[in-house]
């Protein structure tokens, strides 16, 4: 047998839903008003009912006087102040036969799909470019040596050599990617173990050896004995620790300083890597683990860079439950730390 809904039960759906829903007679005066819909307006309970629909403000108020005088279904999307969000605005009329005895309008907060496609866009647009500039510049180069340039040696060296190097930077930014996606898609399963940090610290200090002297750096590694395990996976923490110290070497000029730490703070082992390097400009320094960012675009590329991989080490650390931070003084050097639990 079919229950027919009395006023209790309707009072319960409208405050149990997401959406703000408002009706209004055929006047434009607010009949009934959810919960929802009153936290939107910033208004206290039944506050709106009996308001007019010119209270509710410019936009709503004409989309409203439309359905009103028109029938149809309207459609919008605004900002409502003195709120930040973006809300979809859906305003349907209320009929009877032919009359139109008042509309409702339903409320939906999009912000985050908005923000979602926002960013999604952005980013396909920084690939395109981060792959576009290398290729172009292969592209260039292979016509050149197919012009003609490749009859005389020293010439066709020195071109294949900068292809080379264009390739390199093209497949190191595909394999980053590659990183960034796994991790965030929870594809790559994190293995975390107990780890000896110092261990890992040391080996990745042999492994960017070359680039260390190649700049007559002076490296040095500050520890407390006995210090704790912690949980990590392995290659992940290796890549965090290669990624902050190819920073390090690479912003920090000829014959500058290194100092990695590693101290225990409460259920945490934190290690910082300060560098005598450039510096990070106050307002660029909370945007620098964001993808693509870099704070001086035509040095970090003349480098090689492509601004993931301190976006990747801001994943892994936070995808094993750490922290990462920052400390910057222009022209007097960085700090970076990374955060992991102790086992
Ligand atoms: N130690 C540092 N000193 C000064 N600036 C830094 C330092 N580390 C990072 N930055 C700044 O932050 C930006 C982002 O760093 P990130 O490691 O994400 O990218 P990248 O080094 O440019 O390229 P990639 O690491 O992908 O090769 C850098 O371009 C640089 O401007
Ligand atoms: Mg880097």
């Amino acid at each position: 047998m079919a229950t027919i809904l009395d006023n209790k039960h309707i009072d319960a759906i409208m405050a149990s839903l997401m959406d703000g829903i408002i009706t209004f007679d055929r006047n434009g005066v607010i009949i009934m008003a959810n919960k929802a819909a009153e936290n939107l307006f910033l208004v206290n309970k039944d506050a709106l009912q009996g308001c007019t629909m010119e209270e509710i403000g410019g936009e709503i108020n004409s989309m409203i006087g439309e359905v009103l005088l028109r029938g149809n279904e309207v459609f919008a999307e605004m900002l409502i102040q003195p709120r930040t969000q973006i809300y979809r605005v859906h305003v349907m009329p209320i009929k009877s036969d032919r009359d139109i005895e008042g509309a409702v309008a339903v409320f939906r907060d999009v912000t985050d799909a908005r923000n979602f496609d926002q960013m999604r866009s952005e980013f396909v647009g920084n690939v395109s470019h981060e792959l576009r500039t290398p290729l172009t510049s292969i592209k260039g180069f292979v016509e050149t040596l197919l012009d003609g340039a490749m009859e005389n040696s020293a010439i066709c060296r020195r071109f294949l050599s900068i292809i080379d190097t264009e390739t390199e930077r093209l497949s190191r930014l595909i394999e980053d990617l590659l990183t960034l996606s796994s991790i965030e898609s929870k594809e790559r399963v994190i293995n975390p173990k107990p780890v000896c940090l110092i261990h890992c610290i040391r080996s990745v200090m042999n492994i960017m050896g070359p680039q260390i002297s190649e700049k007559s750096l002076h490296v040095e590694f500050i520890c407390e004995p006995d210090l704790a395990l912690i949980y990590a996976d392995e290659d992940l923490l290796n890549q965090v620790l290669i990624n902050l110290l190819d920073n390090a070497i690479k912003y920090t000029p000829r014959q500058g300083k290194v100092i990695i730490r590693a101290y225990r703070s409460d259920s945490r082992v934190i290690t910082t890597i300060t560098d005598t390097g450039m510096g990070i400009p106050r307002d660029s320094l909370f945007r620098v683990f964001e993808r693509f960012y870099r704070v001086d675009k035509a040095r970090s590329r003349h480098q090689g860079g492509t601004g993931l991989g301190l976006a990747i080490v801001k994943h892994i650390v936070e995808s094993h439950g750490g922290e990462v931070f920052v400390e910057s003084e222009p022209g007097k050097g960085s700090t970076f730390g990374v955060s992991f639990l102790v086992v």
